[in-house]
C-alpha cells in the first residue's frame, strides 16, 4: 500500500490507476471505524483500485468546533487500510491543500443552510470545496459516502450533478453498533452515561418508522414520536424532522418517500443520525447494515 502526501505525486499515481481501469475514492477524516470500513469494502467490491483519503479538513470546522482536538490516530488508520487491501492512501498536507491566499469555495445553495447548516453555517461549503478538490486531484470514477451523514451525501450528489463532475457518487448504508448507535469518530467524546443516552437518537428514528408502519402519515405526528424518545435531561435536540430524501425539504404529509433526520447535543458531542422511514426511496437506499 502506497501512502502519498504530495498533490503532484497523487496526480501521477491517479493517472496510472485510471489507465488500469475503474477506481474508487473513499474520502475520510481518519479515526477510521467499521462505518468507514464498510465504504472501503464496498469500493473494493465494485472497483479495480481503491484510494482512501485521510484529511482533517480545516475549512469544514467552525471557529468554536473540534478541529484541534479531532482524533488523528494515523498509524492505526494506515494499518486498517493495509488490512483491507487499500491500494493507496492520500494524506495531504493542509498547507498544500489550502495555502496562504486560498480564496475559492463551492457553495451548494438551498441545501447547505438547512438542518445541520443552520448551526454550522460554513460547514457544507467547507465539505463541498474539499470534496471538489479531492475529485480534481484524485480523479476517481466512483466516490463512496455514508448515509450516516445524509445531508452531506445529498449535497455531494448535487455538486457532482451541477458541475458535471465525471464521478459516480455512491451512498452506503449506516453502520451501527449492536445497540443501534450509529458509529461515528465523535462517539469517543461520550462518557459511558452519555453514550447510553445517545441511544435515544436511534430510538427516536425507530419510533418514527414504527408510527409510519402503523399508518401515520402526518410529519408533525411522526416528529412528535421522535421527540418523545429524545427530549430527555442532558440531551439538547437541535432538529428532528421528516424530510424528502432527494432534496431534504421538510414534509407535511408523507406520500411516497420519507427520511427522518435528527441532531442533538449530548455533553460536548454533537451527534446526528437518520433513517429511511418509508418503504423505499429513489436513492437506491435499502436496509440499514449493522
Ligand atoms: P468522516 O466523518 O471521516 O466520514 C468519512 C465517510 O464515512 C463519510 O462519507 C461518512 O458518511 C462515512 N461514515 C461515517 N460514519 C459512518 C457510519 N456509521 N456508517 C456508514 N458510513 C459512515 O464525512 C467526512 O469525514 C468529511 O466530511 C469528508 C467527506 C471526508 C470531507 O472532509
Amino acid at each position: 500500500m502506497e501512502v502519498i502526501r504530495s498533490m503532484a505525486r497523487m496526480k501521477g499515481a491517479a493517472e496510472e490507476m485510471r489507465a488500469k481501469g475503474v477506481f474508487g475514492l473513499v474520502p475520510t477524516m481518519g479515526a477510521l471505524h467499521e462505518g468507514h470500513l464498510a465504504l472501503i469494502r464496498r469500493a473494493k467490491r465494485e472497483c479495480g483500485g481503491t484510494v482512501v483519503s485521510i484529511f482533517v479538513n480545516p475549512i469544514q470546522f467552525g471557529p468554536a468546533e473540534d478541529f484541534q482536538s479531532y482524533p488523528r490516530p494515523l498509524e492505526h488508520d494506515l494499518s486498517l487500510c493495509e488490512r483491507e487491501g487499500v491500494d493507496l492512501v492520500f494524506h495531504p498536507d493542509p498547507e498544500e491543500v489550502f495555502p496562504q491566499g486560498y480564496r475559492t469555495y463551492a457553495q451548494v445553495e438551498g441545501l447547505s443552510e438547512i438542518l445541520c447548516g443552520a448551526s454550522r453555517p460554513t460547514h457544507f461549503r467547507g465539505v463541498a470545496t474539499v470534496v471538489l478538490k479531492l475529485f480534481n486531484i484524485v480523479t476517481p470514477h466512483r466516490a463512496y459516502f455514508g448515509e450516516k451523514d445524509y445531508q452531506q451525501l445529498v449535497i455531494v450528489r448535487q455538486l457532482a450533478r451541477d458541475l458535471n463532475l465525471p464521478v459516480e457518487v455512491v451512498g452506503v448504508p449506516t453502520v451501527r453498533d449492536e445497540d443501534g448507535l450509529a458509529l461515528s469518530s465523535r462517539n469517543q467524546y461520550l462518557s459511558r452515561e452519555e453514550r447510553q443516552s445517545a441511544l435515544s437518537l436511534c430510538r427516536g428514528l425507530l419510533a418514527a418508522r414504527e408510527a409510519f408502519r402503523n399508518g401515520e402519515r402526518r410529519a408533525e405526528a411522526l416528529e412528535a414520536a421522535m421527540r418523545k424518545e429524545v427530549e430527555k435531561p442532558g440531551i439538547v435536540v437541535e432538529y428532528a424532522q421528516v424530510v424528502d430524501p432527494l432534496d431534504l425539504h421538510r414534509l407535511e404529509q408523507v406520500t411516497v418517500r420519507a427520511r427522518a433526520v435528527i441532531a442533538a447535543r449530548i455533553g460536548k458531542a454533537r451527534l446526528i443520525d437518520n433513517m429511511l422511514i418509508s418503504e423505499a426511496d429513489e436513492t437506491g437506499s435499502g436496509e440499514e447494515s449493522r
